[in-house]
Parts: structure tokens; C-alpha cells; sequence
């Protein structure tokens, strides 16, 4: 981890990010639009190559609303086969770059039936489904404790900032409880049942990782999800990806216009 530190500051010299972004389908050309330095993860000594299409799979350093900014454009997805380390790696990277505050973004499933495709989802908690956990193995005692409290993963002050920031916006957001799943498949109408009455407003198949591990090493942490498609059996219809990539590109500017309000207000 030392050596990526390292090597990532040769590239970025004095430029220390105070905020770290984990774009989601859909927010990938945030990335685009403000130049900075950018760091193909191939190149960071630890860093697996990504293998979802359409993902750059690139460190983008910038500075956005006055704030130092790393965006990470695609993460690894632990159905792509990485594991739980792999997975959560650059979010201990960013830790040590000095980052505060993380704010996670994902495309994720409504099982909420007032959910709507391409509504916004602030999150408040989560339901870790995955079955496995990305703090399991040896605890290195310089990033956190063994036991990590988990009352509050999602900062109280970001989730109501978040909230302000779409109200001067005129955004209608939901706020809710997001389930992770491992994927590749999406659920069955019966597992979707499941996820409502276990508590969940929507699934997906990220962020629950990289928001325990931003937790265990004390960053402030917040979750956006857009919500992409009704969830299996909460609507008629079947799932596709297309269908996730539409809604993800129609909710993109309203997206991009809450994470850039968020970034100007945040301290
Ligand atoms: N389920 C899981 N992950 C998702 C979904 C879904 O319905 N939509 C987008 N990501």
C-alpha cells in the first residue's frame, strides 16, 4: 500500500485530495469533465485491472468547487472475481493520500415500490448481504480496530447536507436502505420480497464494502444511489442492463448537479 501511496504522489506532487469520489454507471464522465491528473489503476503497484466494459478504470485528480478532488472512474466489483481486498484496496489507498471524506455513488435496484427509474436515493444505512465481510483477516491496527462500530456508516451531517443540497436544487431525493448483494445475477422476485422485509429500499452489488472499510478508517462516509429499474417482481417486466445504463444516463445531469452542489457546500 506504502508503494502506491508513493508512487501515486510522484504523479500528483503537492496536490493532496481532501475528498474522494466512487463513481458510479452513470457518473463515469464527471471524470471527463474536469482535467486533472489521471492515474490508470494497470499502473498502481496493487491495483487490478478493471474488467466492466464502458468502465476507464482510472484515478482522476482535480480540483472541483475549490475542493481537492480524487474520483475514482470504476471500482472493482467483487463478481468480477476480485476479491474482498482487491475490492476495497483503493479505498485504504485513498486514506493514506490524506482523503476525509468519501462520498460513494452506485446504479442499484428500487425494491421500495414508490421507487422510481432514475429517482436519487441519499443513503441512511445498509444491509450488508454480500455474505462475507472486507475487514475479515489480519487487522492492521494503523487503519482501525477489529471490531469497528457500524451505528452510523453514513455521517448523520452528510446525509442531511446532502438532503440541503438537493432541496436549494429543486431535487426530489429519497433517502433509504441500501442491500448488497454479490451479483452478477440480479435478484429473483422472491429474494426482492426478501430485501423489503428484511428493510431494504434497494439493492445493488457495491459501495457496501468500500463504505465499511471508509467507516473502520474513520472517514466521513456518504452513499448516493440512483435508482435505476424497479427491483425483479416489483415491477412487471424484466431486468436488462440497457435498461439500467438508460436510467442511469437519464438521472446523469441531476446526478452530477447534487455531487457538485455537495462538493461547493461541504466544509
Ligand atoms: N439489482 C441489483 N443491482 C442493480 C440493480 C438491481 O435491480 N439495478 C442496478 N444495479
Amino acid at each position: 500500500m506504502q508503494d502506491a501511496v508513493s508512487f501515486i504522489k510522484n504523479k500528483i506532487g503537492d496536490f493532496l485530495p481532501e475528498i474522494g469520489i466512487i463513481l458510479g454507471s452513470g457518473l463515469g464522465s464527471l471524470a471527463d469533465e474536469y482535467c486533472g491528473v489521471s492515474v490508470p489503476y494497470s499502473e498502481i503497484p496493487g491495483f487490478k485491472a478493471s474488467t466492466v466494459a464502458g468502465h476507464k478504470g482510472q484515478l482522476v485528480f482535480a480540483e472541483i468547487c475549490g475542493k481537492k478532488v480524487v474520483m475514482m472512474q470504476g471500482r472493482f466489483h467483487f463478481y468480477e472475481g476480485h476479491s474482498m481486498e482487491t475490492v476495497v484496496y483503493p479505498v485504504k489507498v485513498m486514506k493514506l493520500l490524506g482523503v476525509k471524506t468519501l462520498i460513494i455513488t452506485n446504479a442499484a435496484g428500487g425494491v421500495n415500490p414508490e421507487f422510481k427509474p432514475s429517482d436519487l436515493m441519499i443513503i441512511t444505512d445498509h444491509i450488508n448481504f454480500m455474505g462475507t465481510n472486507p475487514l475479515i483477516g489480519k487487522n492492521d491496527e494503523n487503519l482501525g480496530v477489529r471490531f469497528p462500530d457500524m451505528s452510523e456508516v453514513y455521517s448523520r451531517n452528510l446525509v442531511n447536507l446532502a438532503n440541503d443540497c438537493a432541496k436549494k436544487l429543486g431535487i426530489d431525493v429519497k433517502h433509504g436502505v441500501y442491500m448488497a448483494l454479490t451479483g452478477p445475477s440480479y435478484e429473483t422476485p422472491a429474494e426482492v420480497r426478501m430485501a423489503r422485509t428484511l428493510g431494504a429500499d434497494a439493492v445493488g452489488m457495491s459501495t457496501v464494502p468500500e463504505a465499511i472499510t471508509a467507516h473502520y478508517c474513520s472517514m466521513n462516509v456518504m452513499g448516493i444511489s440512483c435508482i435505476c429499474n424497479k427491483a425483479a417482481g416489483v415491477s412487471i417486466v424484466g431486468l436488462s442492463h440497457a435498461e439500467v445504463i438508460e436510467a442511469a444516463e437519464m438521472a446523469k445531469q441531476k446526478f452530477v448537479s447534487l455531487v457538485l452542489e455537495v462538493l461547493k457546500t461541504i466544509k
